[in-house]
């Protein structure tokens, strides 16, 4: 496919979904600028590779110079220590918001996670406009995501999507992601769509496959113009416990709502004994 995608900035370029992202999008954007704390280096005379931490504005603010579009996907990608969720994620997306205002950039595309809705049982079809209900410290850090995506887009008028990614594997692996799994290939996808969509003041769109067993209203993401390919579906047989019926009032987040989960980020281990 050859779409002509202008300059487009890619934080956490150095990351899973960061790396294949900017495999896919390389042929088709007129340059493209990979960011990240961690060093990359650029493999094709269209890219750029700057390092950065997001904690630093005037940095992000010279990095974003020129672009057409940011795809945001620097930050903590799961439970850790608040202090880090709220410099990586909440201060490093107000600086990449700031610095797109700054620049009058075209579209923000926001990594947001399904973590958000990790309370909501699994027999629920959630709607992204559904109240949110974060299964831990991470989910929380998202919720300020879109929130700052919002605001954004409310006062000073900039053009943001905010995707609540789902579960992003190869292939899925446990009966969990038979819902949840997000395939490369529609993660590409979305992201694509989400870039070039046109006439978007502010949406939230789960990106998650094709899925049977999904528990989240896709519609969103179909408007932004992208159809999901994959479904889990055809990976159940290979899954552990994939026959077993899921029961409706388990939280969608599964593992990830338990108190010890997000505990061990707060509490200090225990003294030797
Ligand atoms: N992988 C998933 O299944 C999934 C699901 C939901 C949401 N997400 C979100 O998608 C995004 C990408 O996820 P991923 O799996 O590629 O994560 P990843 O951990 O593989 O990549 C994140 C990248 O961000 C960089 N980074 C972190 N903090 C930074 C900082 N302060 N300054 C500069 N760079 C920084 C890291 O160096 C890393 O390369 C994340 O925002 C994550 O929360 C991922």
């Amino acid at each position: 496919m050859v779409v002509q995608l202008g300059t487009v900035i890619v934080t956490g370029a150095a990351g899973r979904i960061g790396s294949t992202v900017r495999e896919h999008l390389r042929g088709e954007v007129g340059r493209l600028v990979l960011v990240d704390r961690v060093p990359m280096r650029p493999t094709a005379p269209t890219e750029r590779a700057i390092q950065l931490d997001l904690t630093d504005l005037d940095a992000v603010v010279e990095a974003l110079e020129g672009a057409d579009a940011v795809v945001h996907l620097a930050g903590l990608a799961d439970e850790a220590p608040f202090a880090d969720l709220l410099d990586s994620n909440v201060l490093g997306t107000y600086h990449v918001l700031e610095a797109a205002r700054r620049h009058g950039v075209r579209r923000v595309v926001l990594a947001s996670s399904n973590r958000v809705t990790g309370f909501y049982p699994v027999g629920q079809v959630v709607d992204p406009d559904a109240p949110v209900r974060p299964d831990g410290f991470y989910g929380v850090s998202k919720v300020a995501v879109e929130a700052l995506g919002r605001l954004y887009a409310d006062k000073f008028g900039l053009s943001v999507v905010c995707l609540r990614i789902g579960s992003f594997e190869d292939e899925p692996i446990e009966p969990r992601y038979l819902a949840t799994w997000l395939s490369p290939r529609d993660g590409v996808g979305f992201i694509r769509a989400a870039i070039t969509a046109p006439d978007v003041h502010f949406v939230t769109a789960y990106a998650v496959s094709g899925n049977t067993r999904t528990f989240w209203d896709t519609a969103a993401g179909e408007q932004l113009g992208y159809l999901p390919v994959d479904d889990a579906e055809r990976y159940a047989a290979w899954v552990p416990g994939s026959e077993t019926p899921s029961d409706a009032t388990a939280f969608q987040g599964g593992a990830y709502t338990s108190p010890e989960y997000s505990l061990r980020h707060v509490m200090a281990p225990p003294p030797p004994s």
